[in-house]
């Protein structure tokens, strides 16, 4: 039986355990997912490093810690500089995920390809112009994502000198919260939420106001607690597609199981069906 785990603290509030092992028995992989409280990640995986411990989720407070534990890295991760999957190869060396801007772009690019004609080969991201509210851990994740993509970045933040160096390190245009009001350079443009604004409890919250939300063809919410937050709510009622972060968790997670099994496809109806119950 190979070990796999979520490292975090506080650990004993998460659903992913309950979701990976249903998920995991569904497919009738030999593994089990434990909560893992840690103290310390450099020291935990020092602890824990037999090859029987094959993989690990890392979430608060050790996504960043987790670049530094990592002997190889995603290239995108790397550059968000957030780890959230760490992958014990055979021999031994840890390699780095990030399966949330994985999460978060595919979660994209699927709404997209719902405007219009697809494309399997081409990002439907590609040329396209997204702005990303936000300069935190998330909005760093959906920037190189979005970037890597080919699309054309700018970044919205409050602190508008983190917007400034977040745009510039994705080749991007910043951009002060409070221009968003009026900024329309063009046609087709994508709208990403990356900050905490909207979130339960703070439902009333949201990063646009309501008339600016027309300029946009889709509307993504990295919030995915309300399912749909005030941001999404105001979006449809302009008439404005919208993809929920609920996407993004259920993506994140398949991404996630794939690199834990070693390639096995995830079992995406039961894992919608869990987030479902458990979100
Ligand atoms: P995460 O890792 O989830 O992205 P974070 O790193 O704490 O979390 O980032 C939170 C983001 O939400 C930041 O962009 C933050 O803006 P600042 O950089 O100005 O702090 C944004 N944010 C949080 N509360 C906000 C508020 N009330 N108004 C506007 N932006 C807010």
């Amino acid at each position: 039986t190979k070990v796999l785990g979520l490292i975090a603290n506080p650990v004993q509030q998460s659903k992913s355990p309950i979701l990976h092992n249903k998920c995991l028995q569904s497919v009738g992989y030999n593994a089990v997912y434990l909560p893992l409280l840690a103290d310390n990640l450099a020291s935990f995986l020092e602890t824990y490093s037999s090859p029987d411990f094959s993989g690990f989720s890392c979430s608060l407070p050790f996504k960043v810690d987790a670049v530094q534990c990592c002997d190889e890295h995603d290239p995108v991760a790397k550059s968000i500089g957030a780890i959230n999957t760490i992958i014990r190869r055979p021999d031994g060396k840890l390699v780095g995920y990030n399966t949330d801007y994985i999460g978060a772009i595919s979660a994209i690019e699927d709404g997209i390809r719902g405007l219009g004609p697809k494309d399997s080969v081409i990002s439907p991201l590609a040329g396209r112009l997204i702005v990303v509210i936000g300069a935190g851990g998330a909005g760093k994740a959906i920037a190189y994502g979005a970037k890597e993509k080919g699309a054309r970045v700018v970044v919205a933040n409050r602190t508008y000198e983190k917007a400034v160096n977040l745009a510039n390190a994705v080749g991007g245009q910043p951009l002060r919260l409070s221009d968003l009001e009026t900024f329309k350079p063009e046609e087709g443009m994508i709208l990403a939420n990356a900050t905490s604004l909207g979130m339960y409890p703070n439902v009333d919250g949201t990063p646009i106001p309501k008339k600016a939300l027309s300029f946009y063809d889709m509307v993504f919410d990295a919030v995915y607690a309300p399912k749909v937050t005030r941001l999404l709510r105001e979006a449809e009622e302009n008439g404005v597609k919208v993809v929920s972060g609920v996407e993004m968790f259920i993506r994140q997670a398949m991404d996630q199981f794939e690199h834990f099994t070693g390639g096995i496809e995830a079992p995406e109806s039961l894992m919608r069906e869990i987030a479902a119950k458990y979100t």
